[in-house]
């Protein structure tokens, strides 16, 4: 039994439709979420559903009754540390033979909030006696959603990391390495691994936002606007964001800006033998986000 969760967001959501699309071999899949209504399984999908919160140790405990493969991911923020560390023990505890975590791409010679958020989970695995595989993927493609309202409105895109780049990755990259990892036979290749998971190719926002235009048809790049961090700093705080969370968002920005987030990842070709889908492809997959048709699946 392959328990996920995260099932209602970007990663987890691919995640649970590949394990339950027909040409996937059978297996049990059971996800737990905080809000069943908030989850809408794949048509003809068999998934046990189940309530959970991380928060809630009698309820995670109960999720992982019977199960023998954790896909663990949670919410961005402070709260990652906590999340991980209750799911590990107590994925050990339920006997649990194998991790999938999903955590986030390192900077060489830094170690961002980001990515210090997931450390304790990653140790707590590499500490544990159960198997491990760890995906750290760059920033999603699918980010780039945030600018559907400007793109159709025709307004420039704001811009808070100037020309600096990064090769953002195809979600559905990631819950296909997953995947790989989730149903490979014990004692196989992803065990122990950690893939570092980007694009082919580092792109600024302005690129991506030129590259959204190109496809969408002449005259449809809406160009991009500087916004100093600061005021993307002022505009999160007005909207209720932790102090912890801005701080790491600036981080981010700050490091994004100076060029050092342009990091090519062999994740990848690792893990599912091919290379990463170009960002163009996730566009053009979700062009319909783009046009105001449809709001389009992460
Ligand atoms: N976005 C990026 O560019 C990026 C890049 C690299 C790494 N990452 C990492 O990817 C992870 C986020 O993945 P995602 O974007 O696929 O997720 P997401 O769309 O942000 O969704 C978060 C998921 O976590 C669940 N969750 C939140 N709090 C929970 C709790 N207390 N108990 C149980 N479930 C809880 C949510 O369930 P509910 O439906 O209950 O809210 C939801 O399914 C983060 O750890 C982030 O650091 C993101």
């Amino acid at each position: 039994m392959i328990l996920l969760t995260g099932a209602t967001g970007t990663i987890g959501g691919h995640v649970l439709r590949l394990l339950t699309a027909g040409d996937t071999p059978s297996v049990p899949v059971r996800a737990m979420v905080r809000d069943p209504s908030r989850l809408t399984p794949p048509p003809g999908a068999h998934v046990d559903v189940v309530r959970g919160d991380f928060d809630e140790p009698g309820s995670l405990r109960e999720a992982l009754e019977g199960v023998t493969d954790l896909f663990l991911a949670t919410v961005a923020g402070p709260a990652v540390a906590a999340h991980d560390t209750a799911a590990v023990e107590a994925a050990e505890a339920a006997g649990v033979r194998r991790v999938v975590k999903l955590s986030a791409i390192r900077v060489p010679g830094v170690l961002p909030r980001v990515a210090e958020w997931h450390a304790p989970g990653e140790r707590a695995l590499r500490e544990s006696g159960m198997a491990w595989t760890l995906l750290q993927p760059a920033g999603f493609a699918s980010n780039s959603l945030q600018w559907a309202g400007a793109v159709r409105a025709g307004n420039p895109v704001p811009n808070t990391t100037g020309t600096g780049r990064q090769a953002v990755i195809d979600p559905r990259d990631v819950a296909e390495a997953a995947v790989a990892a989730l149903l490979s036979p014990r004692g196989s290749g992803h065990e122990g691994r950690s893939y570092v998971l980007t694009g082919p190719e580092p792109l600024s926002v302005p690129e991506q936002v030129a590259r959204i235009g190109r496809l969408l048809g002449p005259g449809r790049d809406p160009g991009c606007v500087d916004v100093p961090p600061a005021a993307a700093a002022g505009a999160m705080r007005g909207a209720g964001m932790s102090e912890e969370f801005v701080g790491a968002a600036l981080e981010g920005m700050e490091m994004l800006g100076d060029g050092r987030g342009e990091i090519l990842g062999e994740g990848v070709r690792e893990a599912l033998g091919r290379p990463a889908r170009p960002f163009d492809t996730w566009v053009r997959d979700h062009l319909d986000a783009f046009t105001g048709s449809r709001t389009g699946q992460r």
